[in-house]
């Protein structure tokens, strides 16, 4: 069980009583969650609760106010942002930036690390974009250039992934395939992979285990399974109901 793996192996990354915000502005507060290797862990809330402020605090983005972060039994949450993505932390922020200018083989070829995801592997992860090798990457669809930057962050070999809502705003086919192409990458290699997420139907069904964050704090801590069938439980803390 999902519950067993994460405390059975030693976490890939460990968040301790984590505040942090914008300057003076205090956005979270006292966050404690693990994340073990192989490991999917959505983060889930309303919006404006701080998901993304959370992302971005692990990558190192935000004024630390308080507490650790712990990669692979490293401190990080001090070292800057290019160590930590160094170490094996790739981040696909919410707001989807592709080289827009080069093609996506050029998007793909000029951030490849060495490791597992050479472009032809992204390509057979991403039909879509290897159909499109030779396409700027401003003429693709929204779609297709989330796949570019999803493709692009494993191209730098992470060891964990993060990625902040990959399927906000995008066709139900397409969310399918992103989706799919997600569960395989995982499949494919050890990646470790925290998902922020509105869509929590389709956060909870992919997934391991789930934080609920409200006004930056964790309010619940579940297995996603156990959290999709409590409809009752999920209203209250995201207010799903229309
Ligand atoms: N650069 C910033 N400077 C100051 N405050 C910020 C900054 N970015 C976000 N905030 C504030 O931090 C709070 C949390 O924002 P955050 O973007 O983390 O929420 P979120 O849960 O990701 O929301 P959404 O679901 O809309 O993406 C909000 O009140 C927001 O206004
Ligand atoms: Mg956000």
């Amino acid at each position: 069980m999902a519950t067993d793996l994460a405390t059975d192996l030693a976490p890939v990354l460990a968040v301790s009583n984590l505040s942090a915000g914008y300057g003076a502005a205090k956005i979270l507060h006292g966050i404690d969650f693990t994340v073990a290797r192989g490991e999917m862990l959505v983060v889930i809330g309303r919006n404006g609760v701080g998901k993304t402020t959370l992302i971005e605090t692990i990558c190192g983005l935000t004024t630390l106010q308080g507490g650790t972060i712990t990669f692979n039994g490293q401190r990080i949450e001090k070292l800057p942002p290019f160590r930590r993505n160094r170490l094996g932390i790739g981040w696909v922020p919410q707001e989807r930036e592709v080289f827009a200018s080069l093609t996506v083989a050029e998007n793909l070829g000029i951030v490849y690390r060495g490791g597992p995801w050479t472009t032809e592997a992204l390509y057979g992860l991403f039909p879509r974009l290897a159909e499109r090798r030779r396409s700027y990457a401003r003429l693709l669809s929204g779609g297709e250039q989330q796949m570019l930057v999803i493709a692009r962050a494993l191209a730098t070999d992470p060891t964990l992934l993060l990625l902040d809502e990959p399927v906000e705003g995008l066709a139900p086919l397409i969310v399918q395939e992103m989706i799919a192409a997600i569960n395989r990458m995982r499949r494919e290699s050890a990646l470790t992979i925290i998902m922020v997420e509105q869509k929590h139907d389709i956060a909870l069904a992919n997934s391991d285990r789930c934080i609920v964050i409200d006004h930056g704090a964790v309010v619940h801590a579940a297995v996603s399974a156990e959290l999709l069938a409590d409809a009752a439980l999920l209203e209250r803390l995201i207010g799903v109901a229309e």
